[in-house]
């Protein structure tokens, strides 16, 4: 089932009297359960695109379907509705609220959801087990770890069930053994049918993906299926 479909999209912004066009024509289709890296240098339209599709922004022209419905008109109000019932963010900078643990940070998208307390502490509770932390539901963000944080804020992407979880760099606030090990739990979560799409400027984080779009000067100039790719355990298999 296709979950994203991008028709020849352009966004232009208006600085003064200049026109930056970020994305120019892009067109794409993304399924169900993928795995999708976008690179590409700096002001390529990485970020231009990654709002785009996380429905934090609007495109100046062409069509974007999520789920057959077509977002590329809504109000601010409906997009906001999409992006609490369908997308999981993860940021480069984890994100959490500094004065609430673990297990708050992590109920939080269920409260905006209006679920009852019983419901969401489970589901929070949960959230936080599949992502190795039920030792530290307690915990204040300044009392875990970098790789800990970032779990947290991956359990708060993933417990509203979204249909696509949109990480921003996420392993670009961590040390290299600490980035791999969230790496991991994304090829964990991928492999429970999730749909991840990840935005990185590192040759080595991408080819975790599956699939890699480049992006150069609001285009996209390659578009692939990845040959070399990594097993759950971490070791490198032959397509
Ligand atoms: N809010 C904005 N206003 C004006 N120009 C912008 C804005 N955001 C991005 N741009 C421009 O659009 C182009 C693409 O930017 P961006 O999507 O941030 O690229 P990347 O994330 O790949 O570095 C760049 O030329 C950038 O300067
Ligand atoms: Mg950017």
């Amino acid at each position: 089932m296709n979950i994203i479909d991008i028709e020849h999209i352009a966004k232009i912004y208006q600085v003064g009297t200049e026109e930056v066009h970020a994305l120019q024509d892009v067109s794409l289709r993304i399924d169900k359960n993928e795995y999708v890296a976008i690179m590409g240098p700096s002001g390529s339209g990485k970020s231009t695109l990654m709002n785009m599709l996380g429905c934090l922004d609007t495109p100046t022209s062409g069509k974007y379907l999520f789920k057959s419905e077509n977002v590329s008109q809504m109000s601010d109000n409906d997009l906001a509705t999409i992006r609490n019932r369908e997308i999981g963010f993860v940021f480069q900078t984890f994100n959490l609220l500094p004065r609430s643990d673990a297990l708050h940070n992590v109920e939080l998208p269920l409260i905006y959801a209006g679920m009852s307390y019983l419901d969401r502490k489970e589901r929070a509770e949960q959230a936080l087990a599949d992502v190795g932390l039920s030792d530290r539901m307690h915990h204040k963000p300044n009392e875990l770890s970098g790789g800990q944080r970032q779990r947290v804020a991956i359990a708060r992407a993933l417990v509203t069930k979204p249909s696509i979880i949109l990480a921003d760099e996420p392993t670009g606030n961590l040390d290299s053994k600490t980035g791999e090990e969230i790496m991991q739990l994304f090829h964990e979560i991928h492999a429970k049918g999730n749909t991840i799409i990840l935005v990185t400027h590192e040759e080595y984080i991408a080819e975790h993906a599956l699939r890699i779009i480049r992006l150069k000067d609001g285009l996209i100039e390659n578009d692939e299926v990845v040959s070399k790719r990594y097993t759950p355990n971490g070791n490198i298999a032959a397509e």
